[in-house]
């Protein structure tokens, strides 16, 4: 199991008790975007609200593309997933005896769940508790995995650094919940570990991609020069807050705060554009102090840091990328193109999020495939690789590629952003790849890499300080340039709009593009009608 966000840890823990699983994690440095998670999980519990209606809001916001078995999978078991999180202690906010529900864009009811603003950090915590108990998971901190391997059309295990020793770990069935690809654009609500590394592996050992092009732009991400692009939750337009001019002026007639998030993204975008400003405003006064206080404590603590005060003075914001609805195409069992793959949760195409996702619905997605997972055939370990004593590794890649790395890690993200953001027209995305193409020339991260790539299964080998800093810099850098590329890719190929991808030289969805953009190492690019397409 790759990855301890909410799709890692309950996949881990949903797994029968006779599996043994070996959970990898990165340092605590770069935390999964699980954690950030504000608003909370999507779920037809109230009286007014059913399976039906919440199927029916997921089918319209994905524009066409969902699965409709997927969304069906999603919205009958998320009932459940909830009473199993209410079981294992999460502690949802409740109106007296009731569960508490918010309202986030596009949701005809209020079914969003939430514990305050940190249901994502409460639901990793509980997790984490969760599993320190369970016998069966032996989790590794500090490794980070490089790159799939493959034999014949099996992925049969991992190659890791985990602290100072690389080596290969064999498994029957390695699960990638590697999480999205937000960080890969220079305005993102996403931490820096978000850069599709599980996208990027599966692609090098050949797995099938689905809908790359298609990207959550989240309409209120914090824009304070010098911090973070911050999420400042969609539960909170949903609780009233509005957004103004900078003279405080309402900036749409009242009910726009909550149009689904690509239009509103758009809306701002274009506003911004009109007034030549880098940001709008979110006034937060119309929540009410008491309110605020109670629900959004994380937010308000994060805003006071920054020296803002949300109770006397709106704040500034604009649209940032926010989530990945593309990735390694799944089937309903997890299982991607290659045998002994699979994929739970934001790395995943599954078919539920379509070409944009219902708000909140990620991670009730995460719950519910975890347990689709559990309940798949998976294979049983091969015999164990004979290690090969610890070598010291004979490598000695340059400062100077590490600064190019670190150089071309911020062009690839401005890139991303500038041809790839909330619009995107075919001729810019065209001279986008152009410039990418150069990019990857001038790093020749290929040649520098070589010695690692071709360790051989069965060996260890030892690393020193600097050629620990020096991997993790060329190979991130590595993911970020294949990632970028296939984004780039999938864009200028879907000539239309529809869901999270926007193109101002074709506006409209055209009938022709209801269906998935499929990219493959070693393919062209292709498209493919039918929720299977894997
Ligand atoms: C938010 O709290 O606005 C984000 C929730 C989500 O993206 O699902």
């Amino acid at each position: 199991m790759i990855g301890s966000g909410v799709a890692g840890l309950m996949s881990a823990l949903e797994l029968p008790a006779s599996a043994r699983v070996l959970l990898l994690s990165r340092d605590t440095a770069t935390p999964a975007a699980s954690r950030w998670a504000q608003g909370g999980l999507a779920a037809a519990i109230n009286r007014d609200d059913s399976p039906e209606l919440h199927r029916r809001d997921t089918l319209a916001a994905g524009a066409g593309l969902c699965d409709p078995e997927a969304v069906e999978c999603l919205v009958r078991q998320a009932p459940a997933a909830v009473d199993t999180l209410l079981q294992l202690g999460l502690g949802l906010d409740r109106h007296g005896e009731q569960l508490s529900t918010t309202l986030e864009a596009a949701h005809s009811r209020r079914r969003v769940l939430h514990v305050r603003d940190q249901t994502g950090l409460a639901l990793v915590e509980l997790l984490e508790r969760c599993i320190e108990q369970r016998s069966n998971v032996q989790w590794l901190r500090g490794t980070v995995a490089l790159q799939l391997w493959r034999e014949g059309n099996r992925c049969c295990g991992v190659q890791v650094r985990c602290h100072e020793r690389l080596g290969w770990l064999r498994a029957g069935a390695v699960v990638l919940a590697t999480g999205g690809c937000g960080h890969l654009f220079s305005n993102t609500t996403n931490p820096s570990g978000a850069h599709g590394d599980g996208v990027a592996m599966a692609w090098e050992a050949g797995a099938m991609l689905r809908d790359m092009e298609f990207v959550q732009f989240h309409p209120t991400a914090l824009m304070q020069p010098g911090a973070p692009h911050f999420l400042l939750s969609e539960a909170l337009r949903g609780e009233g807050a509005r957004l103004v001019h900078a003279d405080g002026k309402p900036l749409f007639a009242s009910g726009s705060e909550l149009l689904p998030r690509d239009q509103l993204s758009r809306c701002m975008v274009r506003e911004m554009r009109r007034q030549q400003q880098a940001q709008l405003w979110l006034d937060l006064r119309p929540i009410g102090q008491t309110k605020l206080e109670r629900q959004f404590p994380m937010i308000l603590g994060r805003c006071r840091d920054l020296q803002l005060e949300p109770l006397q003075q709106p704040l500034p914001v604009a649209p940032a990328a926010h989530y990945w609805m593309g990735g390694v195409a799944t089937d309903l069992q997890a299982c991607t193109s290659l045998q002994g793959l699979y994929a739970v949760g934001e790395v995943a195409s599954s078919g539920v999020h379509g070409a944009n996702r219902l708000a909140s619905n990620s991670l009730s997605e995460c719950l519910v495939m975890a347990r689709q997972l559990a309940a798949a055939d998976l294979p049983a370990p091969g015999p164990a690789g004979r290690l090969e004593p610890e070598q010291p590794l004979a490598w000695e890649p340059s400062e100077a590629l590490q600064q190019r790395c670190s150089r071309s890690i911020h062009a690839l993200r401005q890139l991303s952003w500038q041809a790839a953001g909330v619009e995107r027209n075919g001729h810019e995305l065209r001279l986008a790849q152009q410039q990418w193409r150069q990019l990857g020339s001038e790093l020749n991260l290929p040649g520098a890499l070589a010695p690692l790539e071709q360790q051989a299964p069965g060996s260890v080998l030892v690393l020193n300080q600097q050629q620990q800093r020096q991997l993790g810099w060329l190979w991130e850098c590595r993911q970020r340039l294949i990632n970028t590329g296939l984004l780039l890719e999938a864009a200028a190929f879907r000539a239309e709009s529809r869901g999270g991808h926007y193109r101002n030289d074709v506006p409209t969805p055209l009938p022709y593009w209801q269906r998935h953009t499929i990219q493959q190492r070693g393919e062209a690019i292709r498209s493919s009608s039918g929720p299977g397409s894997h």
